[in-house]
């Protein structure tokens, strides 16, 4: 397997604050490319804001700003949320930035020379909202599938010949079983392809949106968003730019390149950005990943029309920033759909992380001071049955997460853990150490140290979804070594070394206070 990850998010349009949904796949990806790394992998995580688009230049006029001046206060929502969440990106990317306008000109231009891009005739519908144009046959009474506005357009526009790839395309799918995950997207869009693929749009007349990339042949033209928006996965690591060709090659032609998006916007990024990328002559990006959507209380996808929106900011001072990643990822099987309550929150979060993680923690730190001065205490010489099949567990689990995060399971993978920390618990009840102190202080040390190795390996494994809390943890243990490779190995807990009492990680939550607040 390639030793290099690039994994991207969408770029969000500038104009909406970050919610629930924005975030839960900005978390996804950060804890993805986390994992990543932890395996030892060179990683590259790519986010960032969508700036052009007709959109955003209706919102800086109601605020009296020039687009430039609103999309630079608008973008730095996303950057001080990410940053409160812990997103660790290694790019946050803006449309607006000048070499990348420079990027997507030459992009135009080269397609333009080889006869992909004409001047044709347009007639349809056009959703802002949406920033995409509607054929009348597949409007709803009238509006959009998801039930925004639309308006009639008759111009003269630029198309790039997307129909010319549609056989290409198919084929390269076809071939290519985890291009697009999960598999139900992957006959989506299968399906969406055997309908005739029409030519794109990919112009706007100054006339009616000034803010966007120029056309570099027809200076009377911008070029459409998504096509200025699609290409910044490219352009951020060098595309069209000298000097940059080395960069651009390791981490677009040999790395395992992952877009993570929602499944609103599927079509644009597995059937625009494949044709777009094959008539420029790269190569297409590994894997396209569509989750799903954070629901509302009505069922409907969580989104600022949608009234209801959770702030993830607020959210996470509530329960925590790193509990808070933990619930959406081991909370929602990447690729469904997924309702959020409060109760569901404090249900999982009370049960997998102050009970079962926060206890064994507790349990054992507190007995190690009672009985063992806080000290790590002596390692069995040799196993019984129980201690063996722990240990076997804890061994095993690293692999199983490793392969399930590969798969794009996350909560699968973190599922493992969970499985573990539970084999740890049910361990110390059978060898209850604080009864057993009492008869054969030896024995229920050995029995703690079994317990609190298991944590160890736990708690390493969790560090790329909880990084502040764990690596709390490690330091209650003294900060043993917590690489992948340190979770493969048991005995790491040296006899002696010293531990320390934590006041609670994970305090238990209260379903009523916080609903209420
Ligand atoms: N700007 C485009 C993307 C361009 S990428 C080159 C865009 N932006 S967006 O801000 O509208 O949406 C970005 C992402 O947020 C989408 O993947 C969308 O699915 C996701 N989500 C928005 N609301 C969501 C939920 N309620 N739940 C989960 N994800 C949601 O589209």
């Amino acid at each position: 397997m390639s030793s290099h990850y690039y994994i991207t998010t969408p770029l969000y349009y500038v104009n909406d604050k970050p919610h629930l949904g924005t975030a839960y796949c900005t978390i996804v990806a950060d804890v993805l490319n986390r994992y990543h790394q932890f395996f030892g992998e060179k990683t590259l995580f790519l986010t960032g804001t969508d700036e052009h688009g007709q959109k955003c230049e209706q919102a800086a006029k109601a605020r009296n700003l020039s687009p430039q001046e609103h999309c630079d206060d608008m973008s730095q929502n996303f950057i001080q949320t990410w940053k409160a969440l812990n997103i660790d990106y290694d790019i946050f990317f803006r449309t607006t930035s000048p070499w990348h306008k420079k990027a997507v000109q030459k992009a135009l231009q080269e397609l333009y020379d080889k006869g992909d891009i004409y001047l044709g005739e347009y007639e349809g519908w056009y959703c802002v909202s949406e920033e995409i144009f509607y054929a009348e046959k597949d409007l709803v009474d009238g509006k959009t599938p998801s039930g925004k506005e639309v308006q009639k357009v008759k111009e003269k526009n630029y198309f790039f010949r997307m129909s010319k790839y549609q056989e290409p395309l198919l084929k390269h799918i076809q071939e290519h079983p985890h291009f697009i995950q999960p598999d139900f997207r992957r006959n989506e869009v299968l399906g969406f392809l055997k309908k005739p693929l029409n030519d794109l749009n990919i112009s706007r007349p100054k006339s009616r949106l000034t803010w966007g990339v120029e056309i570099p042949f027809d200076k009377d033209y911008v070029t459409y968003v998504w096509f200025d928006a699609l290409l910044n996965y490219v352009t951020a690591l060098g595309y069209q730019q000298e000097g940059k060709e080395e960069h651009f090659r390791t981490w677009w032609y040999d790395a395992q390149t992952t877009h993570l998006l929602g499944k609103d916007i599927l079509t644009t990024h597995a059937v625009y950005w494949p044709t777009m990328l094959m008539a420029l002559g790269l190569p297409l990006p590994k894997t396209i990943f569509a989750t799903g959507w954070i629901l509302n209380k009505e069922k409907g996808k969580m989104s600022k029309s949608s009234g209801d929106v959770i702030a993830p900011l607020h959210l996470a001072e509530q329960v925590g920033v790193d509990p808070l990643r933990y619930f959406l990822v081991r909370e929602i099987h990447l690729g469904n759909d997924a309702p959020f309550s409060y109760e569901i929150l404090v249900n999982r979060l009370n049960a997998e992380l102050s009970n079962n993680l926060g206890n064994l923690l507790s349990r054992t730190t507190n007995l190690i001071h009672k009985f063992f001065e806080g000290k790590v205490p002596n390692a069995p010489s040799s196993l019984d049955k129980a201690s063996q099949e722990l240990k076997d567990f804890a061994l095993q689990t690293p692999d199983r997460l490793k392969e399930d995060i590969l798969s794009m399971a996350p909560s699968y993978a973190l599922n493992h853990v969970v499985e573990l920390l539970n084999k740890a618990n049910q361990y110390l009840e059978q060898k209850a150490p604080w009864k057993e102190a009492k008869n054969n202080l030896e024995s229920a040390g050995q029995a703690l140290y079994m317990a609190i190795e298991t944590l160890r390996i736990a708690a390493s494994l969790l560090s790329p979804v909880m990084p502040q809390k764990m690596a709390q943890l490690l330091e209650a243990l003294n900060n043993p070594p917590s690489t992948f490779s340190a979770c493969k190995q048991w005995g790491l807990l040296t006899p002696s070394s010293p531990v320390q009492k934590t006041p609670p990680l994970f305090p238990r939550l209260d379903l009523k206070v916080l609903a209420e607040h």
